[in-house]
């Protein structure tokens, strides 16, 4: 009886460690999903916005490329140097007159008054996922092999 408690009781240590250990690849698994979403609606938004109409990769005459944007130094036409960290890609949607970048006309125009500030997030969220390696705050950088950066 008493060899039967320990056999049942090693089987259950077993499980409790199994799930302790399966749950944080589950926990994961699901955050990625969530972030592939959030990137998905602001894909969406960005087209039934009319960003890509003038961001589009093949038409950057007019705008400028959005692709590896995210922490790049961008030239300002009043001259000043800024990071594209995510405050400044947020006034790029929301006050884009106060950060025209150099060598293009303001024609941009301000998404204030038409997003929310959830649509602003998911927009946000897909303008980072267009940089090879979309940063965490928390994330320590990661070696390039092209030493870029
Ligand atoms: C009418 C054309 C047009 C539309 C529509 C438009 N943009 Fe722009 N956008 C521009 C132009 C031109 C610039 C460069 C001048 C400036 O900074 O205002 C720019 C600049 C930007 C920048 C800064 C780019 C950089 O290199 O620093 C971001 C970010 C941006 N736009 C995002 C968006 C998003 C997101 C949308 C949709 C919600 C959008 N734009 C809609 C024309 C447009």
């Amino acid at each position: 009886m008493r060899r039967l408690f320990h056999l049942v009781l090693a089987a259950a240590i077993h499980v409790v460690l199994i799930a302790a250990l399966l749950a944080p690849a589950v926990k994961s698994a699901e955050a990625q999903t969530r972030t592939t979403t959030v990137v998905q609606l602001g894909e969406a938004l960005c087209h039934s916005l009319g960003c890509t109409a003038c961001h589009a990769k093949e038409l950057n005459v007019q705008a400028p490329d959005l692709h590896g944007l995210f922490n790049r130094n961008v030239t300002l036409s009043d001259g000043r140097t800024v990071r594209a960290d995510e405050a400044y890609l947020r006034k790029s949607i929301l006050e884009p007159r106060e950060v025209v970048v150099a060598g293009f006309e303001p024609i941009m125009p301000s998404y204030r008054d038409v997003v929310t500030d959830e649509q602003v997030d998911d927009l946000l969220a897909y303008l980072k996922s267009l940089s090879p390696e979309p940063r965490q705050p928390n994330e320590r950088p990661r070696r390039r092999r092209s030493g870029a950066d």
